[in-house]
């Protein structure tokens, strides 16, 4: 426990020692107002759009790191600190931070002065409310200095940034008592302000950020701070800022309560103004009115609680490993909302201007999450669906503000559309809502070019084939899943990203075999739902493009020990033992044994032992090998990166769940298993300075074998790795699954394992699966019981509301007499 522990009763990770080795961060919020929070209370909230409704400031990749966020300032005489450490650090007495489950709360005690602060966002409210407690624990009367500080962002986040010219006359603010409101360009065409509110009278302030500062001060050491009186300063233009300053007295045992809330409001149009100049406030006041008490607060936090009791409720695991239950039955779940949630936007890696929600990305992140909220599952189908262009290509990107797809990044990765049948079908076998496929739903946000998303799947799956090149595997496009495989680009000018620089499709015989792979996966999964639609033709259709795939992959895409990767512009192999490097890419041996191609002639077994050969590190399992050591102008980007990071031979943690289920294809649960420890945070604590990042939650990139220093993790959690392991370990490991029909159970696991439980809600009703395993084998049911009847086969049907409990036995052969199960399955 060097710099924290879990404490599961609690669902929370406790750090105790602020100084980790980067910002341990958490997400307030969980629809429409968002907050990073860092384990010293580094960050900031937004509403909605990281970009576009930025609330306050916060300095990326900054000196210190974690360079701004909702500060607290003490000064009793003597000493001057902070509750969370930064930005005064001086060195506390004590200091705690309990991230737990949309909220954070951290004390820090100096000079028998104890501060706890607890932040959070209320379920459905636009605001972040921090509970303040603070508490004498000496003997003889304290009196001191408290100062808050909020930094406002002038919006759109960007222009923040590089506007200076303008952004430096435009700010300003009102005051009114304890309440600071910023109003920046809302006299013009922004109908929204922020409020920053204390739930006491004060006595000061400052809104002018060099008033509080002092122009050659820092976070560290503010003028107000130091003298300590604020300046009741006025923001006209330069930085607004919101600090509220309060002489507090306390007797010896003695705590007081205050309560800041930091809000967002929208105003129609001609309900701006309560008079000229002044903005109307009844909203704020509104909002400010469900928070200001003590009472109101924990009851809002109570809330908070239960609701994520009930989400975890849906599925929780009884495991003897403990690391095992708390990352499914917590944190994992936890990250796939968060990840739901931002998508790739903003994080302390995603600087919350660049990318929003990302097509692909956001499909993903379904697999995590449908089980949580299925209804808002539901309506990011439907939004990201409506970003599809007519010919089944899409937007790669769309901002979650305007759910507009992003012109910048534009279109032409060729895997993109597959993931919506991915994303569809998910939804569908969760909640058995097949009404969403007769949404009528836009093309490129034109509801004239509407038409339903089950059209807008035929479609994705015919982009596919309509894009076929010369040995009939998927072309690539721009690239497929792994950005960086740039085969159409030919970039050598530094000054363009790989992205969105000319694909020069024209004449192209790039091919991707993971593409391949993707396409008889999930068009298998059309296939299905076809037939369970009762479109039979359609079925038909469908299948013999996936077996004329699978062909194709066998004849063109085998290099003898593993499946190829690509074909280049050329037509030249990529990720063929031909090659000096980059011989053996992970995307398509993973792909290509989830779709279980060539699985009797041995491919699949032969493509994961050399995965296992080539790829496998004791931190994970490495993207390509051998890793690129010079600028390949034919591959793109993947050979910009040094050896052994990100796409260039790093362990790119979301693909290595494609690896474990492909072992689970053969039964080599001990094997998925390993793979499966060797990336999942709970079990990393031990190599903390390595790893760096959150113990928590998974990271995107976890550094490779030709790396400075393998095993240090990057990039934590905005990821597809979230998702990605979650499904696998609950549907593909521990192997309880949604279907159609009903749930299916199909556990791959260690052989060493005996029992565990998942308790699991399914559309109304309540599975309590009990999985024993005496013959100590990984694979393979011999007897599923469900509610004391024995079942043929590994679904437990559908059985709609009420409790139903339900009994595996593993073991390889069937226990089951065939037809007295089918006399009683037809009782
Ligand atoms: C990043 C992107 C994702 C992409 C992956 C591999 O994680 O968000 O879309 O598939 O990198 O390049
Ligand atoms: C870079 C990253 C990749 C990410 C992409 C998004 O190429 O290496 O991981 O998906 O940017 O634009």
């Amino acid at each position: 426990m060097k710099y924290g522990f879990f404490d599961d009763a609690n669902r929370e990770y406790v750090i105790t020692d602020p100084k980790t080795p980067f910002p341990w961060i958490n997400y307030l919020g969980n629809h429409d107002f968002f907050s990073l929070v860092s384990n010293t209370a580094g960050g900031y909230s937004f509403y909605k759009d990281a970009k576009f409704r930025r609330l306050n400031r916060y300095r990326y990749n900054n000196v210190p790191m974690d360079n701004g966020g909702r500060y607290f300032y003490i000064n009793d005489g003597e000493n001057i600190w902070s509750p969370g450490w930064k930005p005064v650090k001086t060195p506390l007495d004590h200091y705690e931070c309990r991230h737990g489950l949309s909220y954070t709360t951290i004390k820090g005690q100096k000079a028998d002065i104890e501060a706890e602060v607890t932040f959070f966002v209320p379920l459905n409210a636009w605001a972040e409310v921090q509970k303040m407690k603070l508490t004498n624990k000496g003997k003889t009367e304290k009196t001191f200095k408290l100062f808050s500080y909020n930094e406002w962002c002038l919006w759109n986040a960007e222009d923040d940034q590089n506007n200076l010219q303008r952004n430096l006359s435009t700010g300003e603010v009102e005051i009114d008592g304890a309440t600071l409101y910023h109003k920046t360009e809302y006299k013009e065409r922004r109908n929204h302000y922020a409020f920053y509110h204390l739930n006491q009278e004060i006595d000061g302030y400052d809104t002018d950020r060099e008033s509080f500062i002092g122009l050659y001060n820092e976070f560290s050491n503010p003028r107000a701070v130091l003298d300590g009186k604020p300046s009741n300063s006025e923001a006209h233009g330069w930085s607004p800022i919101a600090s509220h300053y309060k002489e507090i007295t306390l007797a010896p045992g003695e705590s007081t309560d205050l309560i800041f809330i930091l809000g967002y409001i929208e105003n129609e149009e001609e309900e701006k103004w309560e008079s000229k100049g002044v903005i109307n406030k009844t909203k704020a006041k509104a909002l400010i009115d469900q928070y200001n008490t003590v009472e109101k607060v924990d009851a809002a936090l109570k809330e908070l609680a239960d609701y994520w009791t009930e989400l975890l409720s849906v599925i929780t695991l009884n495991h003897a490993d403990d690391k095992l239950n708390r990352m499914v039955n917590i944190w994992n779940q936890y990250q796939c909302m968060v990840t739901f949630n931002m998508s790739r936007s903003a994080s302390f890696f995603e600087v919350g201007i660049g990318r929003g929600m990302g097509f692909r990305d956001s499909n993903q992140d379904l697999i995590g999450f449908v089980h949580q909220v299925p209804e808002r599952a539901r309506e990011r189908i439907i939004d990201i669906a409506s970003t599809q262009f007519p010919d089944g290509g899409c937007y790669h990107q769309y901002q979650p503000l305007t759910k507009r797809g992003n012109d910048a990044i534009g279109g032409g990765f060729n895997d993109d559309p597959m993931w919506l049948i991915l994303g569809t079908v998910s939804y569908i076998k969760e909640s058995g809502d097949f009404s969403i496929l007769d949404e009528m739903v836009p093309f490129d946000n034109d509801p004239s070019l509407a038409q339903t998303l089950f059209d807008h799947l035929t479609i994705s799956f015919n982009h596919v084939i309509n894009n076929l090149g010369p040995n009939g595997l998927p072309l690539i496009g721009r690239a497929d899943w792994n950005d960086c495989l740039n085969l159409n680009c030919f970039s050598k000018d530094p000054n363009e990203s790989f992205q969105t620089t000319e694909n020069n499709t024209e004449g192209s015989k790039a091919e991707s075999v993971m593409i391949a792979g993707l396409f008889v996966v999930y068009g298998t999964d059309y296939v299905a739902l076809c037939q369970e639609l009762g479109k039979t033709e359609e079925a038909e259709r469908a299948q013999n493009c996936v077996d004329a795939m699978k062909e194709a992959v066998k004849q063109f895409g085998w290099d003898g020990e593993w499946f190829l990767r690509a074909y280049d512009f050329y037509g030249n192999k990529v990720g063929s033992d031909e090659n000096e490097e980059g011989k053996i890419f992970i995307e398509s041996q993973g792909w290509c044994s989830m779709a279980e191609i060539g699985l009797e002639e041995g491919m699949v077994e032969k493509a994961l032992d050399s995965v296992k050969e080539r790829l496998d590190t004791p931190y994970g399992i490495v993207l390509n090998n051998p890793a690129f050591t010079e600028y390949k102008i034919e591959y793109g980007e993947i050979s910009t990166y040094p050896a052994g990071y990100k796409e260039n031979a790093g362990i790119f943690c979301h693909n290595n769940p494609w690896i474990m289920i492909g072992e689970t294809k053969l039964g080599r649960g001990n094997q998925a298993w390993e793979y499966f420890k060797q990336i999942c945070p709970a079990y990393l604590e031990d190599i903390h300075d390595l790893h760096k990042v959150e113990p928590y939650v998974y990271c995107q990139m976890i550094a490779g074998k030709d790396a400075y220093k393998p095993g240090e993790g990057k990039n934590s959690w905005l990821s597809g790795t979230a998702a990605w392991n979650f499904y696998t370990v609950v549907q593909h490991i521990l192997g309880v699954s949604p279907e159609y029909k009903g749930l299916k159970v199909d556990p791959c696991i260690p052989n060493e394992w005996d029992t565990y439980s998942i308790n699991r809600k399914f559309r109304g009703g309540e599975y309590a699966i009990t999985i024993s395993n005496p013959d100590k084998v990984s694979k393979g049911v011999a007897k599923l019981i469900v509610n004391g009847e024995v079942i043929e086969g590994n679904i437990i049907p559908d059985l709609g509301e009420g409790n139903h409990k339900v009994e595996v036995i593993m073991g390889t052969t069937s226990l089951v007499d065939s037809a007295s199960a089918e006399a009683v399955v037809a009782e």
